[in-house]
């Protein structure tokens, strides 16, 4: 136990967006996934003393962000120019395209964006798949904006792909696989946007970047980013 004089080891206390597998799952109550175990295995590289996870939705992650709710985001987050107006990214750790997914067996089988025109489809609010389909599609006038739907998670998009509610769903494809895996769906094709995540920090918080940055490093080296990636990826 610290003695009064001691200053306690500061803290990251660090949100996701669950519902995202295999990056963050909720499984019987438990938040795990490749991002949670690589996460808490960084910073326990560092001087800082995790300080456990706070869910929210995926679009909420900013915000609570810079309100210093949390000291960092851990959600296979894009780093994208307009994110890094507002907050800072470490090193990136991860890298992935978007992908289409439809129902297993379905008639719809699109091969291009083009074949969404008309359709109904489902992504996450804030995400970069929801940017393809509002940029390539709604602002080309592809497609209505009341033909895209807005899911506060993908769990829920795909449930309603299943359901037939909706036709198809954009989304990291990573995610989309692992989707096709577990449930009634199918990748129908790939799109091609070289994305990269990494781990959000408040802006100026160069302490918490580098020591982030540091841990990363770390654990490539000494094999635990290897081992995970096999574990929840197979490769
Ligand atoms: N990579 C995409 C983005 O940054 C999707 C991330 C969604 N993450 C999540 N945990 N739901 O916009």
């Amino acid at each position: 136990t610290a003695t009064p004089t001691e200053t306690p080891a500061p803290q990251i206390v660090a949100g996701t967006a669950p519902g995202f597998p295999p990056f963050e799952i909720k499984e019987d109550g438990e938040l795990t996934g490749f991002d949670v175990e690589l996460f808490e295995a960084i910073v326990a590289e560092t001087e800082y003393e995790f300080g456990g996870w706070r869910e929210f939705e995926f679009d909420a992650l900013i915000p609570a962000l810079r309100d210093e709710r949390i000291d960092a985001i851990a959600a296979a987050m894009t780093i994208t120019d307009e994110r890094d107006q507002v907050i800072d990214f470490s090193d990136p750790y991860y890298s992935a395209d978007q992908s289409v997914i439809v129902l297993e067996g379905g008639d719809f089988v699109p091969e291009s964006l083009d074949d969404l025109s008309g359709r109904m489809v489902g992504v996450q609010e804030g995400t970069t798949g929801e940017g393809v389909v509002d940029t390539q599609l709604i602002e080309e006038g592809k497609l209505q904006e009341s033909n895209k739907r807005v899911y506060g998670n993908y769990t829920l998009a795909v449930q309603d792909l299943e359901n037939g509610n909706i036709d198809a769903i954009v989304l990291d494809q990573p995610v989309g696989a692992t989707f096709a895996d577990q449930r009634d769906v199918t990748v129908a094709f790939v799109y091609e946007t070289g994305e990269r995540y990494g781990f959000g920090v408040r802006q100026n918080d160069s302490a918490r970047q580098q020591a982030i940055n540091d841990g990363l490093a770390a654990v490539r080296d000494n094999g635990t980013y290897e081992e995970l990636r096999n574990e929840w990826f197979g490769s």
